[in-house]
């Protein structure tokens, strides 16, 4: 597969087939056409940035808004995003939102989520790990996504918030089918009704934590609403909402991708396995080489924008290809080589600039642990399948495997 010229139909971003083909098409743009004009499926302008520089700069650009209420009309908006009235209780949270809001809502949480706080979490989340492999070890083979990635990030952000992790299964429904729906008209549509249950759910947990307030992270959100005009109602909606779809739908992929990596390249999984001091470094080397975010959330042009020799205008979309700008030769030596060793591996994995990710100490936490967890427990864990046939699920912002079978 190869970039199409002009005339031939565009590349479609949202395929399974781009997903498959995703690094060797990126590493065609970012030496043909860095800055990649493109539709999306609801007709509206936007540009694909490849290269690292491009990525680092345009992140970091305030000329590129989060909030694009004010640049697009109100048609435009619906075929964007949901229906107004799920739109409101949503996506007033930070990733959408531009300074003071932006700095307003991180400030609130920001402090739940500093590596000081997060190192405190490290023994539960090991307790939460090996009760998980416990249910499985005898079995001497699993799915790792349902058994282990998945309700690992979900139980902890259940903790933090006071959720209980029983629900966990429809959060994955809601979810998976929000996710899968970002920028398509047709599935928002079929999304509607998950994200409506979504939102009840949200309703109960707020109204019973207002009447019985805990020591967790919804209860204090709670107080800092009803203290003042730090938080409205709206905004603590879409604040839970992030914090549990952020919290989870990348941490996943980080464990699942993470486990595929090294079993993909066996004297890696071998090297880490004799050397557990490289977890660290293993674990930056994933989110380098298969980044769970393939594109950071998207942005506007607030102006006018000339970069390289286009001319991004005014109200146009961009998105800033995380996996591409990883994997650009001009930063990293042997981009596409996977080395658990690599120094200087300063990637893109979690953004950069204001928006940088909140939660990236959790997220290095949960995957260090369990990652080491399994090499310990099921230090011959290999494939069950050739890794030919493994998918990666078609979602235009996310990279994860619908599924990952292993044995042990
Ligand atoms: C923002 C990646 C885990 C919470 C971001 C951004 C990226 C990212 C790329 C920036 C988006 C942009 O600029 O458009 C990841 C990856 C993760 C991960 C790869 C796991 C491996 C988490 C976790 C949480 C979290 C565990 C917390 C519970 C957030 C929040 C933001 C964010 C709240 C918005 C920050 C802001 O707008 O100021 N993440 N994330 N993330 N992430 Fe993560």
């Amino acid at each position: 597969m190869s970039i199409p010229d002009h005339e031939a139909p565009q590349l479609d971003l949202f395929s399974s087939e781009f997903k498959r083909n995703a690094y060797s098409l990126y590493a065609q743009l970012r030496e043909q056409e860095p800055v990649y004009r493109f539709m999306l499926p609801n007709g509206q302008t936007a540009w694909l940035i490849t290269r690292y520089e491009d990525a680092q700069a345009a992140l970091k650009d305030s000329r590129f808004i989060k909030n694009p209420h004010t640049l697009l009309s109100q048609e435009q908006m619906d075929k964007w995003t949901f229906p107004m009235l799920e739109r409101d209780l949503l996506i007033r949270n930070m990733v959408a939102s531009d300074p003071p809001d932006h700095t307003r809502l991180r400030n609130l949480v920001q402090k739940a989520f500093t590596p000081k706080m997060i190192e405190e979490l490290r023994g539960r989340i090991q307790e939460i790990a090996d009760t998980l492999l416990d249910e499985i070890q005898d079995k001497g083979n699993m799915n790792v996504m349902d058994d282990f990635a998945f309700p690992l990030p979900i139980i902890v952000i259940c903790e933090m918030l006071g959720i209980p992790a029983e629900d966990r299964d429809s959060f994955r429904d809601w979810s998976n089918a929000i996710v899968r729906a970002v920028h398509l008209p047709e599935k928002i549509q079929e999304a509607l009704p998950q994200i409506r249950s979504f939102i009840k759910y949200m309703g109960q947990l707020i109204e019973e934590r207002r009447n019985d307030p805990d020591e967790d992270l919804v209860s204090s959100l709670i107080q800092a609403e009803t203290e003042g005009e730090q938080l409205t109602e709206n905004e603590l909606y879409s604040m839970i909402f992030l914090l549990i779809v952020a919290g989870h739908e990348t941490t996943v992929n980080l464990i699942g991708n993470g486990v595929f990596a090294l079993l993909q390249h066996p004297e890696q999984w071998e090297k880490l396995k004799s050397h557990p001091g490289l977890i660290s470094s293993a674990v930056e080397e994933i989110l380098r080489f298969y980044g769970p975010v393939e594109l950071a959330s998207s942005r506007w042009a607030g102006e006018d924008v000339p970069f390289h020799e286009q001319l991004i205008r005014k109200g146009d979309m961009i998105a800033v290809a995380l996996a591409s700008a990883n994997r650009d030769e001009a930063q990293f030596i042997h981009p596409d080589r996977f080395d658990i060793t690599r120094k200087n591996n300063r990637h893109l994995a979690f953004g950069t600039g204001i928006h940088h990710c909140l939660g990236a100490p959790l997220a290095r936490l949960e995957g260090q642990i369990a990652l080491l967890t399994l090499l310990r427990r099921m230090p011959n864990l290999r494939l069950s399948t050739d890794p030919g046939t493994l998918q990666w699920v078609p979602a235009y912002v996310m990279r994860g495997l619908v599924e990952l079978p292993v044995q042990f």
